[in-house]
């Protein structure tokens, strides 16, 4: 029998305590490669905890946080292997962003060349020469993504890419992160906010109070935790509600829109129809559904509930 390669990255049973916190409570979830995976929870979750975990930056209280099967101390070149972004204020103030990526790059055993590449990348080639601390929190977001991807590795972390980002910068962020996973790299980043994870991620890792909450892939997660329903507004409410309730539908009163009916478990197309050959005007009609974000903030709610 073939044994599958181990994941990119694995959480197994992974708690961290700091004194009465528990930030980390037996979490255990893989990272696969050439995809994006978001990894969501509100503040306070655990998963800038358990990001720094996988890079050795914190020790488990018990269980284990391992890079291809092995603790990132284990490697014998990590910054090939993996790159991460957790706080963007990591660097000397009054140091330029060429001599920061020059120092990661030596240290790391990187050829001094790849400064230049790593801040073209980012859109700071002419910027190379100022104070980091002079930079803004957008740019100092780019600066860390470039000192992420100095050593070319296969594996990238990212630790809330796009706070700070201008929307010209959000879509930049996505897209570098789309066409890392479409090289075949794995990509895990964190956000407290679902609607940044709709856009990017193709995977979801959702946790709250250090628990694991979901593990699903994105369009999983939509079909699982929205609902949906077609909205039919018409100056005939009585006489839709008859004709829908003919042929089988159910309607309820559409909350907030007086003279509308929400119709679950059917299409537009088949509500339009059934007013069509009923001779009923319509004046809208609609798919509705959930935002993401609700379904999060219900899932979170729900679990807290639960949890006390
Ligand atoms: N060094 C530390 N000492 C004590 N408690 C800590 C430490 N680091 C984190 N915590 C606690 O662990 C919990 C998880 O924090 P963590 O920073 O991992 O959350 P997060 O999901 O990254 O939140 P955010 O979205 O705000 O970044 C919090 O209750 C936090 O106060
Ligand atoms: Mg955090």
């Amino acid at each position: 029998m073939q044994t599958a390669p181990p994941a990119s990255l694995e959480a197994r049973a992974l708690v961290k305590r700091y004194g009465d916190v528990t930030a980390v409570d037996h979490l255990s979830f893989q990272v696969t490669a050439g995809i994006v995976t978001g990894f969501l929870g509100p503040n306070g979750a655990g998963k800038s905890t358990t990001l720094r975990m996988f890079l050795g930056l914190d020790r488990p209280t018990s269980g284990a946080a391992t890079i291809g099967g092995h603790p990132l101390a284990d490697l014998p070149q990590p910054m090939h292997v993996v790159g991460a972004m957790l706080a963007a204020d990591t660097v000397h103030p009054r140091r330029s962003a060429t001599d920061h990526l020059a120092a990661v790059a030596r240290a790391g055993g990187v050829p001094r060349r790849r400064v230049a590449e790593v801040l073209e990348l980012v859109g700071l080639a002419d910027e190379g020469h100022r104070p980091a601390g002079d930079y803004s929190l957008g740019m100092k977001q780019r600066l860390g993504i470039a000192t992420a991807l100095i050593g070319d590795p296969g594996i990238l972390i990212f630790d809330e890419p796009l706070n700070g980002l201008d929307p010209e910068g959000i879509r930049w962020a996505r897209s570098l992160m789309r066409d890392l996973a479409a090289e075949g790299r794995t990509v895990l980043f964190s956000s407290h906010l679902m609607g940044e994870m709709e856009l990017t991620a193709d995977h979801l890792v959702v946790i709250h109070h250090g628990k694991l909450l979901a593990d699903q892939p994105l369009s999983a997660f939509i079909a699982d935790h929205t609902s949906e329903y077609v909205r039919a507004r018409t100056p005939n409410r009585d006489g839709l509600d008859d004709a829908l309730s003919r042929e089988g539908l159910r309607a309820v009163p559409d909350l907030g829109c007086a003279d509308a009916l929400a119709v679950v478990g059917t299409t537009t197309d088949r509500v339009g129809h059934v007013a069509n050959v009923s001779g009923i005007e319509l004046s809208e009609l609609t798919l509705v559904r959930d935002s993401l974000e609700d379904a999060f903030l219900t899932m979170t709610a729900t679990e807290h509930e639960a949890a006390r």
